[in-house]
């Protein structure tokens, strides 16, 4: 029992399943579709489960091989798109000699069906009147009238005289033919050629009234061709959304004439959109049907594809959709212009990549032809020569110095002056460096300046600045230095660092650096050297004030003072020493002198020159001469480092400065000399507060990235050889 049961439910549950599977409701394969010789396709069927379920209008009777809808109606063609050509019977009324009236076929009912818009009410005879009238939600009836005086001339048209038609728009149920005579005078008096008159609805064009047959009998023909309208349900598309009956392939239309829906196969398919199967792709290349007949004006350039066709023409050819033909492809002008333009282009990027190229050779050139104009060959030749132990100095390439720098970005820019520009730069290993560019090259003095980077590269002084390279392919060379932090001597006693103001301690000290540095450059160095432009503008400090002394004359340029006085003499002026100004003769007695001009700056805080001051003190060694003189010393010392303690000292250093800006170059002391001296001072001070300040030497020297502001700056000099030779390059100017 229980198997049984269980079998049963499965059979039940699998017949449930594929009804669902299959969507709506679909015919068994098995339903008879024949009908005589015409083919009844679903939703219509003839047995039940076979039509779509629910409305009978979508049964069909066989009855003498002829299919019938709503039982008496018989059906000639069925049609996917919701439409069913019927025969529907004419009505006809008659009278006889005495004025009786005979009415046939008045009423008709066609249930869930409804009449199409493309069919004609339309009534022939003469002098009477015929209305269809419908019953329903809404009563309506519409009609003509047909008046004839005497028998219309033969092959007329249906335009009221003997027949009249009109349209019918009427989307009810129930019918009814109604007819009334103009007058039952008029009636007799056409009654020999017209007895009755008929009134029935046809499908357009299906009807050719012809007054000499149609008015005695309508050629005997008792039914026309009439087309309905039929749809699924009584919900729109939308309302039904995917629970509609539409088939692959097909979409869902709503109907125009009555409620419900309509399916419809996609362009270029055909068959039965009721069926879940229905529609499939047209071959349009091999198919009869004319509706879905290709047009290719060759056959043989039709080929099939889904939902469509294309005409392919050989190559060489191509498609004129006017005509569909396949035409010889033309090169028009259009094409002649195109050509020439895209040729164009193509020449005119050839030639800008072949200048691109040649640029870039140049560019090369360029670089190597720099590179030999500013000793890059001589500077390789001596380095070699001195040997690889006395010389540290890197050569970097443009490429590297413009990455550095950010392509000479101004906001790298440390200082400005009269010899060029310094900018702050980052090396590829994230150390800061100070890149010095001279403002024009000079071809005359490319092995001086070979020499200075050469004698500057073997300087390993914890007072000078280190140089740690040079990039030789600009125009002008670039000179790349350590970085030191904290300004320039002049900054601090007279610019911008004046608010963090140097102790009595830090100046003598700095003092004490300088002089030794100087000395050391006189006669320690390999090769001995000459400043030339010793001032305060040319000490930098770095972050624990420790002086470094920079400006060598790297750069033989027109010195531009801060104050704006320009000179033509190398040095500057208020710094430089007169007796090499009258003569020109040049030695280490210069470097003193403008040495003793800084000590006095560090001891005055005045500057060097400053037209502030009374006419014959404008320049500070005269200030303090006359000062001296008149023994008014500590009036024109620096208030903030006097004191009592170190009044003796500061009496000592005046003296020193003193020596050392005498006129004669000979009564001047030696750098030796007065570096010994200002050393002595501060050995003698008991209290050595600041020495501990003093890191180990080594540190400085190894410690090359520290480093520097070298600001805008000076106007030096190169270094000049001590052999006392007269270098007459005073009116250098150019
Ligand atoms: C279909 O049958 C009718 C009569 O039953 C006949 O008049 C008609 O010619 C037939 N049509 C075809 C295509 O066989
Ligand atoms: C049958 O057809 C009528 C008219 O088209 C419609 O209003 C009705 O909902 C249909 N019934 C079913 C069950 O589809
Ligand atoms: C027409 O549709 C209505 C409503 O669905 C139904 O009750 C009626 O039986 C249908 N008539 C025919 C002839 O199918
Ligand atoms: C059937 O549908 C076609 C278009 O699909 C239409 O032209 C035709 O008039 C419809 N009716 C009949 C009875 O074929
Ligand atoms: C049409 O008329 C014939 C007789 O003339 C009749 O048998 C038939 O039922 C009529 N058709 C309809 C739909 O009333
Ligand atoms: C119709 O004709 C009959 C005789 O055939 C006659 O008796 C009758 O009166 C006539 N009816 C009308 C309304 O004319
Ligand atoms: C339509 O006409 C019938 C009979 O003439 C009548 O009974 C019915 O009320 C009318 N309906 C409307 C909506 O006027
Ligand atoms: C009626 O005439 C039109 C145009 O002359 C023609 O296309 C049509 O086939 C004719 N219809 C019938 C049923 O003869
Ligand atoms: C119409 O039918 C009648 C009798 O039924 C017949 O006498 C007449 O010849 C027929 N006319 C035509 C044109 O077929
Ligand atoms: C119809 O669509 C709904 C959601 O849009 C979905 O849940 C349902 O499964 C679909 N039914 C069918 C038969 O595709
Ligand atoms: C849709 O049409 C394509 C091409 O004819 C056919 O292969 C496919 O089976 C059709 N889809 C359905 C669901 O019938
Ligand atoms: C040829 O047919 C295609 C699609 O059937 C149509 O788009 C095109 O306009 C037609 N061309 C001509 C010239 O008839």
């Amino acid at each position: 029992m229980k198997a049984q049961e269980g079998l049963f439910l499965v059979a039940f549950f699998s017949l449930a399943y594929t009804k669902l599977v299959k969507g709506q409701h679909q015919p068994p394969e098995d339903c008879q579709t024949k009908c005589g010789n015409i083919t009844i396709e679903y939703p219509f069927g003839i047995s039940p489960g076979c039509y779509y379920p629910g409305n009978e209008s979508f049964s069909i009777t066989c009855k003498e091989d002829r299919p019938h809808v709503l039982s008496n109606i018989e059906v000639t063609n069925f049609n996917h798109s919701g439409q069913l050509q019927v025969l529907l019977n004419r009505s006809s009324t008659c009278y006889d000699d005495q004025g009786n009236e005979t009415t046939s076929y008045r009423y008709f009912t066609l249930d869930n069906l409804s009449l199409s818009a493309n069919n004609k009410f339309t009534l022939v005879g003469c002098n009477a009147l015929a209305l269809l009238a419908t019953y329903g939600m809404q009563n309506y009836s519409t009609g003509c009238m047909s008046l004839c005086e005497s028998p219309p001339e033969a092959n007329g048209e249906c335009d009221g005289r003997g027949c009249c038609r009109t349209d019918v728009s009427a989307p009810l149920d129930s019918y009814e033919f109604q007819f009334a005579p103009t007058s039952l005078a008029d009636l007799t008096s056409v009654h020999r050629f017209s007895p009755c008159t008929y009134a029935f609805l046809v499908e357009d064009d299906k009807f050719n009234f012809s007054s000499s047959e149609d008015l005695m009998n309508l050629r005997n023909v008792t039914r026309f061709p009439v087309l309905l309208d039929w749809s699924i349900g009584s919900q729109t598309c939308k309302q039904v959304g995917n629970t509609s009956i539409c088939g692959g392939n097909s979409t869902c239309f709503d109907s125009t004439s009555r409620t419900g829906y309509v399916c419809r196969c996609y362009e270029g398919f055909d068959g039965n959109p009721y069926l879940s199967a229905g529609c499939q792709d047209v071959n349009e290349c091999t198919t009869s049907s004319t509706i879905h007949q290709h047009n290719c004006s060759d056959p043989k350039t039709c080929r099939n594809r889904v939902g469509g066709f294309s005409c392919k023409c050989k190559s060489g050819y191509h498609l004129d959709t006017t005509t569909m033909s396949c035409k010889r492809k033309e090169f028009g002008w259009a094409m002649i212009l195109l050509g020439t333009t895209i040729g164009f282009l193509v020449i005119l990027l050839g030639v800008s990549c072949i200048q691109h190229r040649m640029r870039h050779r140049k560019d090369t050139q360029l670089r190597q032809k720099f590179f030999e104009q500013n000793g890059g060959g001589m500077l390789i030749q001596r380095v070699s020569g001195a040997g690889p132990s006395e010389v540290d100095v890197k050569i970097f390439t443009e490429k590297g110095m413009k990455e550095a720098t950010n392509g000479y970005d101004e906001s790298r820019i440390l200082g400005q002056g009269g010899q060029g520009t310094v900018y702050k730069g980052i090396l590829p290993d994230n150390s800061i460096v100070a890149i010095k560019k001279a403002r024009l090259g000079d071809c005359s003095q490319v092995e001086q300046f070979i020499n200075e980077v050469r004698v500057l590269s073997q300087i390993n002084h914890r007072n000078v600045v280190k140089l740690l390279g040079c990039c030789l392919e600009t125009e002008v060379p670039l000179l790349v230095y350590e970085f030191i932090t904290n300004g320039t001597l002049f900054d601090h006693l007279h610019g911008s660092m004046f608010d963090f103001p140097l102790t009595w301690e830090h100046r003598l000290r700095i003092g004490i650096e300088v002089a030794g540095t100087l000395a050391y450059l006189h006669s320690s160095a390999s090769i001995p050297i000459i400043h030339r432009d010793v001032k305060t503008a040319n000490i930098l400090l770095d972050e624990n004030l420790i002086a470094k002394v920079a400006d060598f004359g790297a750069s033989r340029l027109i010195p531009m003072d801060k104050e704006d006085l320009a000179t033509m003499v190398q040095g500057t002026l208020g710094y430089l020493d007169p007796e090499y100004f009258t003569t020109g003769l040049l030695n280490e007695k210069s470097d003193v002198y403008s040495f003793g001009v800084v000590l006095l700056e560090l001891l005055s805080g005045e500057k060097a020159l400053c037209f502030k001051r009374p006419q014959c003190s404008k320049h500070l060694v005269s200030y303090f001469a006359f000062a001296t003189k008149e023994n008014r010393l500590d009036e024109i010392i620096d208030s903030q480092v006097m004191n009592e303690d170190n009044l003796r000292e500061i009496q000592e250093v005046a003296r020193i400065a003193a020596e050392c800006t005498r006129v004669m170059g000979e009564e001047r002391p030696k750098m030796k000399e007065v570096a010994a001296e200002l050393e002595a001072l501060r050995v003698k001070t008991t209290k050595q507060k600041w020495s501990d300040q003093y890191p180990e030497e080594n540190e400085h020297l190894i410690g090359g990235h520290i480093l520097s502001a070298q600001g805008e700056t000076s106007s030096s000099i190169g270094y000049d050889s001590i052999k006392n030779v007269a270098i007459l390059d005073i009116e250098t100017g150019r």
